[in-house]
């Protein structure tokens, strides 16, 4: 079973870019996983957002540190196919994992957030995670992490831990793919990071010249998404044995696509 694993979308930008790229390939992909987090002008998700990244056919939303910048996302955040870190706090909205079946076939996704250079208040990812195994892998052996954080060894350490229980482990939040995709030894596709979707010519999606003035003086910024640049898609292809959860294959997957090529859509 193919899953097309889709990084940071940034705003519009990333949007179309991803409209463009599953119009253009439809029968490439089984499952379709986005992270949601900056979905929404570049933070957060709202209701409009939502409803159109489920009319591109975007069958799991995952999240991380930003999905709680658009305030009315407490309003939809209990919705099946949205997922924030599994390792906030129990008293927090919203749900970190989530059983899902598409075409017969039963799979996991997980959400877990980081904590180096992050939020230390998290609980610890790697506990999370053994508890949440527990669980889902009584009901399907095809199970997907989405790992949102800063740091490429946390990211690792967490990659080799789940080795052999998790069908791929992938890293979203610094908006830069790494070129890391590998089968580790016990059958866990893993990458460090996806990279985002959004326009190219960036400061990690947004306009370069207000993140420039950040480092220059120090003081607080006004973030905006780049929007007139071409944009860049970034995902990865991943093949998952359907009996053993193994992963078969992990491609990464980057287009550039002009501002013409847009239009076409
Ligand atoms: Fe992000
Ligand atoms: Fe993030």
């Amino acid at each position: 079973m193919k899953f097309l694993i889709v990084g940071d979308i940034l705003g519009k930008p990333g949007r179309r870019a991803l409209k463009y790229y599953t119009v253009s390939h439809p029968n490439s992909f089984d499952v379709l996983l986005v992270n949601v987090e900056n979905s929404a002008g570049g933070f957060g998700i709202d209701r409009k957002v939502y409803e159109e990244l489920k009319s591109m056919g975007v069958d799991v939303m995952t999240s991380g540190n930003h999905i709680w910048d658009k305030k009315e996302v407490l309003e939809f955040i209990n919705s099946d196919d949205l997922l924030r870190p599994a390792n906030y706090p129990l008293s927090v909205p919203g749900k970190g994992y989530g059983l899902y079946e598409k075409r017969g076939v039963k799979f996991a996704v997980i959400n877990l957030m980081g904590r180096v250079f992050l939020d230390p208040h998290l609980e610890n990812p790697f506990h999370t995670f053994d508890r949440i195994y527990e669980e889902v892998s009584r009901q399907t052996p095809i199970i997907l992490v989405d790992f949102h954080a800063e740091a490429t060894s946390e990211k690792y350490a967490f990659g080799m831990y789940a080795d052999g229980r998790a069908s791929v482990v992938f890293g979203t939040h610094t908006h830069v793919p790494t070129a890391d995709q590998i089968i580790l030894r016990k059958g866990t596709g893993f990458v460090s990071d996806v990279g985002m979707s959004g326009c190219w010519y960036s400061v990690i999606g947004m306009k370069p010249e207000q993140i420039i003035n950040k480092f220059l003086t120090g003081m607080p910024q006004r973030y905006e998404v780049e929007e007139k640049e071409d944009v860049v898609f970034n995902a990865i292809l991943a093949d998952i044995d359907e009996n053993s959860g193994k992963c078969l294959s992990i491609q990464r997957i980057q287009k550039y696509i002009s501002r013409d090529e847009l239009k076409e859509l």
